[in-house]
C-alpha cells in the first residue's frame, strides 16, 4: 500500500483506538473512518478523479487499508467486551454457589452393598478376611467336607486351570489342580488355618461357576461368607446374628425362617428365608435370600480345631441377589454392562 494518504488513515486508527474504552466510543470512532463521511470513505470517493488505468490499483489499495482498519476495531471491540464482561461480574462473584455440575463419579451398586454389609458385621464384632480367587481343590471342596464325586467338583460347574498350571503362591498337594474358587467359603478354610479360635470374620469376594449367563445367574458374581467360632455357639446365636443383620439392611419390619437344607460343611444346614412388606412386587413374599449352618465338626478337625472345645456357624450370600431385591433389579447382567443409564441411578447415593 503505497498510498501516503491510506497509510496515514490507517496509523490514524492504529493511533486512536488505544483510547477507545467502551461501546458507544468504539462506534463513534469507528464511524469517523468507515462510516458514511468516516475518511476512508471520502477518500473511496476521490475514485473519479483518478486516472482510468490507475483505478485498479486504487481499488485494491483501498480494499486492503479498509480490511485493515475493520480488523483493528475488531479486535478493539473484543478486548472492551472482555473488560466489560469482567467488570459486570465484579464483586458480585458468589463463591458459596455450588459449582457447575461436572461429571463425577460413583460407587458400583455391588461396592456399597458389599461397604453396607461390612459394616453392619463391624458393628458386631466383625473383621474382613480376604483370601485368593485361584483356589486348589482342597480348600475349595477336600477341606469343606466335599465329597469327591459332589456335582459341584464337576467340571460342568466348576472352572478348572489345566493340570500344568503353575501358581507360585499358592501351594498345592502335588497333581493337585488349581480352579477359580466356587464360592468364598473357602476363605473359612484359610481363617482357620491362619488364626486361633474365637473367630468372628466376614469375607466378602468375587467366585465363578461354569454357569450359562441369563438373568439370573453370571459366571461371575459375588458373596460374602461369614464364620463365628467361640465356646458353646448354638443355632441361637446364628438366628440372632442373622436377624440383626437382615433388620440392619431390609428394615425393622423383615421377617425371617430358617428352612432346613444341605451343605456338606455344615450340620445341621439351612436355607435363610426373609419376608418384607415393602420390597415392590416381592412385598409380603418369603424369598430365599442366603445360607448357613452349624460349622460341620469335622471340618473343624480338619484345621486343627477341637471340635469338643470350639463350635461355630458359617452363612454365604450373594451380593447381587441382596442389591437386586433391595433395589427392584430384575437382571444381574446390568451390574456388569457399564451402562452409565444404569450406574447413574446409584452413583448420588455414596
Ligand atoms: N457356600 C454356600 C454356597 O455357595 C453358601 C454357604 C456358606 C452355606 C456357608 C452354608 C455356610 O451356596
Amino acid at each position: 500500500m503505497e498510498n501516503p494518504d491510506l497509510q496515514k488513515i490507517v496509523a490514524d486508527a492504529e493511533s486512536s483506538l488505544p483510547d477507545v474504552s467502551n461501546k458507544p466510543q468504539w462506534e463513534q470512532t469507528k464511524a469517523t473512518f468507515l462510516g458514511p463521511n468516516g475518511s476512508l470513505t471520502q477518500f473511496a470517493k476521490g475514485i473519479g478523479a483518478v486516472a482510468k488505468e490507475d483505478r485498479p490499483a486504487f481499488g485494491k489499495a483501498l480494499n486492503q487499508a479498509k480490511g485493515i482498519v475493520e480488523s483493528l476495531f475488531q479486535n478493539r471491540l473484543t478486548a472492551i467486551e472482555e473488560i466489560e464482561d469482567l467488570k459486570a461480574l465484579g464483586d458480585k462473584i458468589d463463591p458459596t454457589l455450588p459449582s457447575v455440575s461436572s461429571l463425577q463419579g460413583g460407587l458400583h451398586p455391588l461396592t456399597k452393598t458389599r461397604r453396607k454389609i461390612i459394616s453392619i458385621f463391624r458393628k458386631i464384632g466383625f473383621t474382613v478376611a480376604e483370601a485368593t480367587e485361584v483356589e486348589t481343590e482342597w480348600f475349595c471342596f477336600d477341606a469343606l467336607n466335599t465329597p469327591d464325586d459332589h456335582p459341584a467338583r464337576d467340571e460342568q460347574d466348576t472352572l478348572f486351570f489345566p493340570p500344568h498350571s503353575k501358581w507360585a503362591n499358592i501351594q498345592r498337594k502335588k497333581d493337585e489342580s488349581y480352579l477359580l474358587r466356587t464360592h468364598t467359603s473357602s476363605v473359612q478354610i484359610r481363617t482357620m488355618l491362619r488364626e486361633k479360635p474365637p473367630l468372628r470374620v466376614i469375607a466378602p469376594g468375587r467366585c465363578f461357576r461354569r454357569d450359562t449367563v441369563d438373568a439370573t445367574h453370571s459366571a461371575n458374581f459375588h458373596q460374602t461368607e461369614g464364620l463365628f467360632i467361640d465356646h458353646k455357639v448354638t443355632v441361637r446365636d446364628l438366628k440372632g446374628v442373622l436377624d440383626f443383620f437382615l433388620r440392619e439392611l431390609f428394615g425393622e419390619k423383615v421377617e425371617t425362617r430358617l428352612r432346613p437344607s444341605f451343605f456338606p460343611f455344615t450340620e445341621p444346614s439351612f436355607e435363610v428365608d426373609l419376608k418384607v412388606p415393602d420390597l415392590g412386587k416381592l412385598s409380603n413374599k418369603w424369598i430365599e435370600i442366603m445360607g448357613c449352618g452349624m460349622v460341620d465338626p469335622k471340618v473343624l478337625g480338619l484345621v486343627d480345631i477341637d471340635p469338643d472345645e470350639w463350635t461355630g456357624f458359617a452363612f454365604g450370600l450373594g451380593i447381587e441377589r441382596v442389591t437386586m431385591l433391595l433395589h427392584g433389579i430384575d437382571d444381574i447382567r446390568h451390574f456388569y454392562q457399564n451402562d452409565q443409564r444404569f450406574l447413574s441411578q446409584f452413583s448420588s447415593q455414596v
